[in-house]
Parts: C-alpha cells; sequence; structure tokens
C-alpha cells in the first residue's frame, strides 16, 4: 500500500519511513527542508537501502500539494508530521505556527476528501493536555489550556480532523499523542537534529557531553516530585515510529470501532530529570557537568501516559528502555559530531 508521509525529513517522520518500508509499505515523501536537511534522507536511503522520493513543497500551497496526488493516485494513507515544533518559538512567532501547521492540515485534508484517500494518521502530542489535574493521563483525561501556541496548533489540528472525519464517514483517522520521543536509530544514521541551542533536555545532554554547549541547566530542583525535578515520559523514537505503522494497518483491516482514534504513545512510566542524567552518565560513563537553575515557566511538574489502549488495540510494546534510549541519542551525537 502506498503512504505518504508529509514532514518525512524530520525526526519522527525519518523513523517512520524506516519502519513503513521495513513492514511491506511503499512510501513516498514529502518535506520542504524547513526543519531538516538532506542528510536525513541520504541517512534514510543507507539504512532501507532504496530510494525514497522526497517532493520539496511546502503544504501550505494547496495546488503544489494537490500535484503530489495527481502524480501518485494510488495513496491509500497519510501520516501527517509536518508542523513546527518548538515551543519556545511559537511563543516568540504565533502568527508563523498558525499558518503553517494550521493551514498545512487543512490543504492536507482537502486532498484526502479530493482523491479519497481512505486511511489518515495524525502526530499529535501529550501537550494537548495543558496542565493536567492528573500525572498519569488517559485519552480521556480533559484537555487543558494549551501552554503554548503550538500546543494550540495540536488541540485544534485533532478537533480539525475530528469533524473533518464526522463530515466524510468513508474516512478514518487515528491521532496519536506522543509523549518525550527521545533517541535515534540504532544505525546512527538518522536522529535528532535539532537546529541552533537544544531546548529538549536529551539533546542538550548529548551536547553538553560531547562539548558543543558548555553546560546543563537543570531547570529548577524543588518541584514535589521523588527528587525535585520534573516528571516526564520519555520513549524512544523508534517506538513512536512502530506506532505509526500499527495504526495504519489497524485501519487497514478495518480493526477501528470508531472513525476517530486516539491514542496516548508513551512508556507508562514517568522518569525525572535526574533519573535521565543518572542513566545518560552509566551508559557513557561520562559525569555531566549541570548546573541547577530557575524553574522553565511553561513546564509541567509531571506527566506520563497511561498507554493501555495503544497496547490493547493497536498491538503496541514499547522495545526500548531508558538507558537504551540514552545510548542511541549519545551515539548519534558522537556519530553527527565525526561528519
Ligand atoms: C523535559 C524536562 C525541562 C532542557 C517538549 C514539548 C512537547 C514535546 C516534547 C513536541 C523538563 C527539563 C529541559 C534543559 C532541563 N514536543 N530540561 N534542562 O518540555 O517536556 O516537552 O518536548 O510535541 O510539546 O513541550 O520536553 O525535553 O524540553 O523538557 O532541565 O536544558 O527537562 O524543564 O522538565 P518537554 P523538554
Amino acid at each position: 500500500m502506498k503512504v505518504l508521509v508529509t514532514g518525512g525529513m524530520g525526526y519522527i517522520g525519518s523513523h517512520t519511513i524506516v519502519d513503513l518500508i521495513n513492514n511491506g509499505f511503499d512510501v513516498i515523501s514529502v518535506d520542504n527542508f524547513s526543519r531538516s536537511t538532506t542528510e536525513m534522507q541520504f541517512g534514510i536511503e543507507a539504512i532501507v537501502s532504496k530510494k525514497i522520493t522526497n517532493y520539496n513543497i511546502d503544504l501550505t500551497d494547496l495546488d503544489a500539494t494537490k500535484n503530489i496526488f495527481k502524480n501518485h493516485s494510488d495513496i491509500q494513507g497519510i501520516i501527517h508530521f509536518a508542523a513546527y515544533k518548538a515551543v519556545g518559538e511559537s511563543v516568540e512567532k504565533p502568527q508563523l505556527y498558525y499558518h503553517n501547521n494550521i493551514v498545512s492540515l487543512i490543504n492536507i485534508l482537502q486532498c484526502v476528501e479530493e482523491f479519497n484517500v481512505p486511511y489518515f494518521v495524525f502526530s499529535s502530542s501529550c501537550t494537548v493536555y495543558g496542565n493536567p489535574d492528573e500525572v498519569c493521563v488517559t485519552e480521556a483525561t480533559p484537555m487543558k489550556l494549551a501552554a503554548s501556541p503550538y500546543g494550540a496548533t495540536k488541540q485544534m489540528g485533532e478537533r480539525i480532523i475530528t469533524d473533518f472525519i464526522a463530515a466524510h464517514q468513508n474516512k478514518t483517522a487515528v491521532l496519536l499523542r506522543y509523549f518525550n520521543p527521545v533517541g535515534a536509530h540504532p544505525s546512527a544514521k538518522i536522529g535528532e537534529l535539532p537546529i541552533g541551542r537544544p531546548m529538549n533536555l536529551v539533546p542538550a545532554i548529548t551536547q553538553c557531553a560531547i562539548g558543543k554547549i558548555p553546560s546543563l541547566t537543570v531547570f529548577g530542583n524543588d518541584y514535589n516530585t521523588r527528587d525535585g525535578s520534573c516528571i516526564r515520559d520519555y520513549i524512544h523514537v523508534c517506538d513512536i515510529a512502530h506506532a505509526h505503522t500499527l495504526a495504519l494497518q489497524y485501519l487497514m483491516n478495518k480493526k477501528n470501532t470508531s472513525n476517530c482514534e486516539i491514542y496516548n504513545l508513551g512508556t507508562g512510566t514517568g522518569v525525572t530529570v535526574f533519573e535521565a542524567i543518572n542513566a545518560f552518565e552509566k551508559v557513557s560513563n561520562i559525569k555531566l557537568n549541570y548546573t541547577i537553575g530557575p524553574k522553565r515557566s511553561g513546564d509541567v511538574e509531571s506527566i506520563y501516559a497511561n498507554n493501555n489502549l495503544a497496547k490493547q488495540l493497536l498491538g503496541w510494546q514499547t522495545q526500548y528502555t531508558i538507558e537504551e534510549m540514552m545510548q542511541t541519542a549519545w551515539t548519534w551525537e558522537q556519530a553527527i559530531a565525526k561528519a
């Protein structure tokens, strides 16, 4: 079955293309490299030993987007990753985020309708929960006000797709809410490529360890948690990627009980910042140089997933431990330093 992966050259998109191809899917990508490089395309091709067709077009351009479907009338599934996702940047440039993330989604859905694409998988995020009342969230946990325009675009995206599917009963969708994707493909040929100084914890750890940044700041150690630092549900990017393959197969095999279903993608285990740092130091045998700084505004104290629905209905089971997440992230950081 032919699948279009939007944002296919991005962190999660690239790992998902590898997993889809390994599971027999015929994949084409669309990515304008605004947040990625062609190195990612070469990395994917090296892993799967085949060329990947990527359309370098802007999905906010409806005509250019339609041309992909005119060239490939056999697209049966779409996995929509393409979006800007830097929380801090979204606060500084909200109009950029609302335009890019929402218009590209609406254009893709226009193509779903016009070219009759039956299966749709959407890249959502635990950020849709905002600052939830419970720390272990289920898919039914009420969404609070999104903490950033980025998070708001994910909340809106879920609503837009839900309404679209309700109006097009012959279409089906799965919305996947990622917790904290980390790590890299074990081959170290693809991984996370943060632009500028990394905002996220794991790339900050590996860049500190390799000397790209002078030190790591832990944003607060006086939270009401077991060691005072924030709790998150870190999950390996390859586990996230495989969930997308399973979600497509779930829809193709008509296993869905409703036309639009939502799943949390987390390990179900919360890990503190200090525990993540300790896991990295253990696998790398490097003592990290970190300082304690003030709390970062917008940070949730603790959130992790109840992932029972994805396990039961998608047949999804996470494979990677926090140590393996850190090991693959470190191996990738070392690989790009040598490149
Ligand atoms: C994790 C913890 C920080 C950096 C973000 C997005 C979310 C999703 C995943 C897209 C927090 C602490 C971090 C550092 C630190 N992305 N930290 N020092 O904020 O949980 O989620 O990425 O969907 O939408 O919000 O991830 O890695 O930035 O932070 O102490 O240099 O690490 O305070 O407690 P976050 P993160």
